[in-house]
């Protein structure tokens, strides 16, 4: 049997084929746009990502559609997916980064206030997080709201379009700020704040449980659908980011420290996500809004080029640069939530380079997580090494200073495509190849390489870090107009 792991991401959609030992037999990917309709909003067309799924299971599936067994699904989280009566789509999908809804989410954490929220949902209001957008579409475009009949996150739709099944799981769900996440249903309380009837909402599973079998039009008849999870959850489970303290970092569009726990908790500030993980335990994150993002809008958008090694040019300035950025392409999520924020470059010189400055977009990405990983250790978790996953851990360079930043061992599995192959063992698991996620994981997740802190470049980058933490409260009101 052959199994198949979709990640549903912001850039593009990423497929594996794999077999029951997990070797990655096949992959495909397709891409489409973001729409950025008006400073800080970000929509996709859901219809987008069913072509695009349409696409690859094809290119996948071609001669073997009767040996699939399985597919299951890492997607990007929070998106808002409205359907009417009639299964139509109403509205583009508001995206993960859209920033729209600050009024909204000034509401929940002002007017509703934090602490009930984290009472409810273990989390606080973020402008990207699901419930304020509902608040958005229900104050905004009332002829919108009134036509809703089924809400669900982006990867749910397409699970949705292939099975007809209306389901979610509990990593996906935490993000919306629906889910009392902790006892893990659905919260009442939220329902009634944000004017949502309970009979919208999809059926909630665990990420390895099956919901149902692909359509007949599809022609695999022997494949069943895993529920699946958040891309940050899969992206976890392809790393093998299971055990109590295990931390994965993802350099996507969006940046993620993801530290796996046994028990639930969560951040006494609530600037880390507390939500569930595919394992059935927890997990706490931070996200950055803008990580391999900023290297490509850096590279390919303001450089013109397709150069991504240009920082290489820099290479005696590891903690010597003396030019910072601030990722906030954006705004921020983790932990300083100001939709807001927006990216600068800071220190340059008359000696300054191209190579310079692309070294400090990388060094921005880092000390960005690095705000994530002191939020941790303000909660008394210590990250001793990392696991990285997504399309930024290709450049080694990026891994070291990674590892110098945040000084941590930093790991590389076999693959990098962390949601995609954290799917495909979903769908093993979902099928009943192996017991459950932690053994799947501890037979097919491999590490590559890894890469050792310096104990001189850290300590620069320590330094360094210590200015860059001084860069947003100093540019704080500046962003906001005051
Ligand atoms: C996590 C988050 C992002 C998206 C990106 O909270 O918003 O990582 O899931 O795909």
């Amino acid at each position: 049997m052959y199994y198949i792991g979709i990640d549903l991401g912001t850039s593009s959609l990423k497929a594996l084929l794999v077999d029951r030992d997990g070797k990655i037999i096949k992959e495909a990917a397709e891409s489409y746009p973001v729409r950025y309709p008006k400073e800080g909003w970000s929509e996709q067309d859901p219809a987008d990502w069913l072509v695009a799924a349409e696409r690859v299971l094809d290119a996948l599936t071609q001669g073997i559609k009767r040996e699939i067994g399985g597919i299951s699904f890492g997607g990007q989280m929070h998106g808002l997916v409205l359907l009417d009566a009639n299964d139509e789509v109403i509205r583009p999908c508001i995206l993960w980064n859209d920033g729209r809804t600050q009024k909204q989410t000034d509401y929940l954490n002002g007017v509703i206030g934090k602490e009930k929220l984290s009472r409810l949902t273990a989390n606080i209001a973020f402008a990207g997080f699901t419930a304020p957008k509902i608040l958005w579409v229900k104050e905004n475009e009332p002829e919108n709201f009134r036509k809703i009949s089924k809400i669900m996150l982006p990867k749910d739709y397409l699970a949705y379009m292939l099975t007809g099944v209306h389901s979610t799981d509990y990593s996906d769900a935490s993000g919306t700020l629906l889910l009392d996440v902790k006892n893990k249903r659905w919260s009442d309380e939220m329902l009634e704040i944000c004017g949502v009837k309970k009979e919208w909402l999809p059926a909630l599973y665990e990420s390895d449980d099956v919901i149902g079998k692909v359509r007949e039009k599809y022609g695999m008849p022997n494949a069943v659908v895993t529920a699946g999870a958040g891309d940050n959850a899969a992206a976890a489970i392809g790393t093998g980011t299971v055990k109590d303290g295990d931390c994965n970092i993802s350099l996507g569009t969006s940046g993620t420290v993801f530290i796996a726990g046994d028990r639930f908790s969560v951040d006494g500030k609530n600037a880390l996500h507390a939500f569930a993980h595919a394992t059935g335990k927890w997990h706490l994150m931070g996200c950055i809004l803008s990580a391999a993002s900023c290297n490509k809008w850096w590279t390919e958008d303001i450089l013109q080029s397709k150069d991504y090694d240009a920082a290489e040019g820099s290479r005696e300035k590891p903690g010597k640069n003396s030019v910072y950025f601030l990722p906030y392409l954006m705004g921020e999520r983790s932990p300083h939530n100001d939709v807001n924020a927006r990216g600068c470059f800071i220190g340059m010189r008359p000696d300054t380079t191209r190579a310079d400055m692309s070294l400090a977009v990388l060094e921005g990405v880092a000390f960005a997580l690095k705000d994530c990983v002191e939020v941790a250790a303000s909660n008394g978790i210590k990250v001793k090494s990392t696991k990285i996953c997504g399309g930024g851990a290709r450049s080694a360079l990026w891994k070291k200073i990674i590892a110098n930043v945040l000084n941590v061992e930093v790991i590389s599995p076999e693959t990098e495509q962390g949601p995609s192959y954290g799917a495909a063992i979903l769908a093993m698991v979902g099928n009943g190849e192996y017991p459950d996620v932690e053994t799947a994981c501890a037979k097919l997740v491999k590490p590559l390489e890894s890469v050792l802190p310096d104990a001189e470049t850290a300590s620069l980058y320590a330094e360094r870090y210590a200015s860059f933490k001084k860069l947003y409260p100093a540019l704080k009101d500046f962003f906001n107009g005051k």
